[in-house]
């Protein structure tokens, strides 16, 4: 196991690990888990982890759980990086590639953080587990619960939770509760009630999920031969993701196996951008977004808890977060569909949606590496697929109404 601590973001107080934990007791910030990268990079290269096939466990020495091989996976991780010759082309780009995280095991990137914080659900002796969730995490909590047999409750805003999320949930075997409220509110009343009543919370307030998400980075540097990228666009909804990334890429470089670090381009939704909104404003304190609303229902979040993480994240990379409309958005979904075979749910095309707006205002140049982070599967969301695409054409079962409707010959 490799020598961790978890710490406090601001004030730097350590905590206790074996016992749970989302704030700082002396000051009420962040935690985060830190990891002895001199001595995970020693196992690393002494186990010959280079060998070992993509996967967040690829990396097990340096994720802070007791005892690797207990954990709880599906085989998560070793998604694709996809380089995108057709939208090069359309968008005039040079070196572009997508990391599609939708290929997990319940189609996002949550999973990378559940195989760890379930895994240290285990550890910490809990017996329920809870989120408040816009929908992939519960998703993915519901997964991995049912595989530890722990009980899990978790909290959606009600009517704003894609439908296969939902499916996914119940499907479960999750104890579904339907606030009627925004996941601002329903995080609260997670955050609130978890203590009191003995739950394990898995929002990416968890130190240790975060861990497990850090290992996109190492991986996206593996699968680019041990560079970074030069810019990494990456949607911000509550400001976990985007910090995990940038953790990751820090280690990565300061263990040596990778050189660099890429600068951070956090986009968010028009109707949902606190975040962006500081950087418009050069403002250091967040001002919440009372009715957050965007098509990509999983970053429609108001009052990010991670935002003090991200912010920091994205600044100390050189970067800035900016916004993307609606249809933005869905342009380039329907781009990652029709031009690559990709298929993301609309949070999962808003990196895209960022980086192409950038080029329209030149705000990138054109042959830098970019690495564009598709966070979702666009099966999750069936509905926005079918309202922006042609509807199926009824024909009679005849070669004359096929050959007729194909324009052939009748
Ligand atoms: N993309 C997708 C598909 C998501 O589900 C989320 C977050 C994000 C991006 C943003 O990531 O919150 O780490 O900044 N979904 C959470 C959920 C909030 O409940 O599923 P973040």
């Amino acid at each position: 196991m490799v020598s961790y601590e978890v710490r406090c973001i601001e004030c730097g107080a350590s905590h206790d690990p074996s016992k749970p934990a989302y704030a700082c007791s002396s000051c009420g910030n962040l935690l985060e888990a830190q990891i002895d990268e001199a001595e995970a990079a020693g196992d690393l290269a002494e186990n010959g982890y280079s060998e070992r096939a993509l996967s967040v466990w690829k990396y097990r020495e340096a994720i802070p759980v007791d005892d690797p091989s207990l954990a709880i996976s599906l085989g998560e991780g070793g998604t694709p990086l996809i380089r995108c010759k057709r939208l090069e082309e359309e968008l005039d780009a040079r070196n572009l590639w997508i990391k599609f995280e939708g290929t997990n095991p319940t189609g996002s990137f949550k999973d990378r953080g559940m195989t760890v914080g379930v895994t240290k659900a285990l550890e910490l002796d809990m017996s329920v587990v809870t989120c408040a969730s816009t929908g992939n995490t519960s998703a993915s909590l519901a997964a991995y619960a049912a595989a530890a047999d722990l009980d899990c409750v978790v909290l959606i805003p009600e009517g704003k939770v894609a439908l296969g999320k939902l499916a996914q949930a119940m499907m479960h075997g999750a104890d579904v509760l339907s606030v009627k409220g925004n996941f601002d509110q329903a995080l609260d009343m997670v955050m609130t009630a978890a203590n009191e009543m003995g739950m394990y919370v898995l929002n990416s307030v968890n130190p240790f999920r975060i861990e497990g998400q850090k290992t996109a980075a190492y991986e996206v540097c593996d699968q680019l031969n041990g560079v970074s990228p030069e810019r990494l666009y990456i949607p911000v909804g509550n400001g976990g993701n985007s910090a995990a990334y940038w953790k990751g890429f820090k280690e990565y470089d300061s263990m040596d196996f990778a050189s660099g670090c890429p600068l951070i381009r956090g986009i968010q939704a028009e109707g949902a951008a606190p975040v962006a909104s500081m950087f418009s404003e050069n403002s250091s304190e967040l001002v919440p977004v009372d009715e957050p609303e965007t098509v990509a229902t999983a970053i429609r979040i108001g009052n990010p808890a991670n935002w003090k993480k991200t912010v920091g994240a994205i600044r100390e990379s050189g970067g800035s977060a900016s916004t993307v409309t609606d249809d933005e958005i869905l342009e380039a979904q329907r781009f990652m569909a029709r031009l690559e075979g990709i298929f993301p749910e609309p949070a999962g095309a808003a990196a895209l949606a960022g980086f192409m707006k950038d080029l329209e205002e030149d705000l990138v140049d054109r042959s830098a590496v970019v690495v564009c982070v598709s966070t979702g599967h666009g099966l999750k969301d069936p509905d926005t697929a079918i309202s922006q695409s042609v509807k199926p054409r009824t024909i009679e079962p005849t070669m004359e109404a096929l050959s007729r409707i194909l324009g052939g010959a009748d």
